[in-house]
């Protein structure tokens, strides 16, 4: 390890190598520009919560697979995409909560493989949302400690959208809160070819033999390498079906009964008057248990 302090400023002029530097170990320090420091200064600070579970019971990884938004709209009378605008104050509103719980990860699935079939209007529609969410939310991520951060393959993002998203990584990456993870152009099948490419050029190189590929190891290419094991899936259409890259973590969920129930009503108690909040209520039948 050597310990050069490379320092990055919020608008860097010149793209650093950054995997290079996490092979150095060198310290980075980011040099926020005025008007960021500014707004993190005025950004709220997030009081702690009790968390609602035991701390042995507390998941510590949670995943949101945000579906359901068109669904949402078109019932309300709205234009689909509306649903879009108001998935991202639930995004806000389940960010707040785990970082205000401490969960540690919170991984949220916003656009797969297969959200590129969807029509060009509505595909352009969500990445301004994201880029807008990248730019407005920062500051606020900033001041709250978390690590923002991307699973999927994002070099086919839109150029501004890469650029936004890449900047708050490393804005966020010293952050020792919340985790939060935004799988971005996100596929089972692309988790998993790469991780055997990974693979597969480790034990070409002889650094690994074929029989050391254990579980572990193969879990350690995956993108999700490092974060905890998923705990508690959530779909907010309140659909029960998986993404075939979620089937094999079902097996591995520990099961939330009576608990899940306490856990997602107090997350979504925060923003029980949103929409998205009460449509999953309704599905769930927990808005019974909210009315108490
Ligand atoms: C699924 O709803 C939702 C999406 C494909 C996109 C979700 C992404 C955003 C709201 C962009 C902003 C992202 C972040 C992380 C701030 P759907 O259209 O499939 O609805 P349906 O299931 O009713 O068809």
């Amino acid at each position: 390890m050597n310990s050069t302090a490379i320092i990055l400023f919020s608008r860097p002029a010149v793209q650093l190598n950054e995997g290079a530097l996490q092979k150095s170990g060198a310290a980075v320090f980011v040099l926020l520009d005025t008007k960021l420091k500014a707004q993190v200064e005025k950004a709220p600070r997030w009081p702690l919560l009790k968390p609602p579970l035991p701390p042995e019971r507390m998941p510590r990884h949670v995943a949101i697979i945000m579906d359901g938004n068109g669904r949402w709209a078109t019932r309300q009378g709205f234009v689909r995409i509306r649903g879009h605008s108001a998935g991202v104050d639930s995004v806000r509103a389940a960010t707040r909560y785990c970082g205000q719980v401490h969960v540690q990860a919170l991984t949220l699935y916003a656009f797969s493989t297969e959200n590129w079939k969807r029509p060009q209007t509505e595909i352009r529609f969500l990445f301004r949302l994201l880029k807008r969410y990248l730019v407005a939310e920062r500051p606020e991520l900033i001041a709250n400690g978390v690590r923002l951060t991307s699973i999927g393959n994002t070099r086919a993002l839109p150029d501004d959208v890469k650029d936004e998203l890449h900047l708050t990584e490393q804005l966020t990456a010293s952050n020792k809160g919340l985790n939060l993870c935004l799988a971005l152009n996100y596929g089972a099948h692309d988790e998993i070819l790469h991780s055997t490419q990974l693979l597969a050029a480790r034990v070409a190189s002889g650094k690994l033999k074929p029989d050391e590929i254990t579980e572990s190891v193969f879990e350690n290419h995956l993108f999700t390498a490092g974060m905890p094991g998923l705990d508690l899936l959530i779909r907010t259409a309140g659909e029960t079906a998986l993404l075939t890259a979620l089937r094999e973590a079902q097996a591995e969920l520990q099961e939330y009964r009576e608990e899940d129930t306490a856990l997602l009503r107090a997350m979504w108690a925060m923003q029980a008057d949103h929409a998205v909040a009460l449509r999953r209520e309704e599905e769930r039948g927990y808005a019974k248990g909210l009315a108490d």
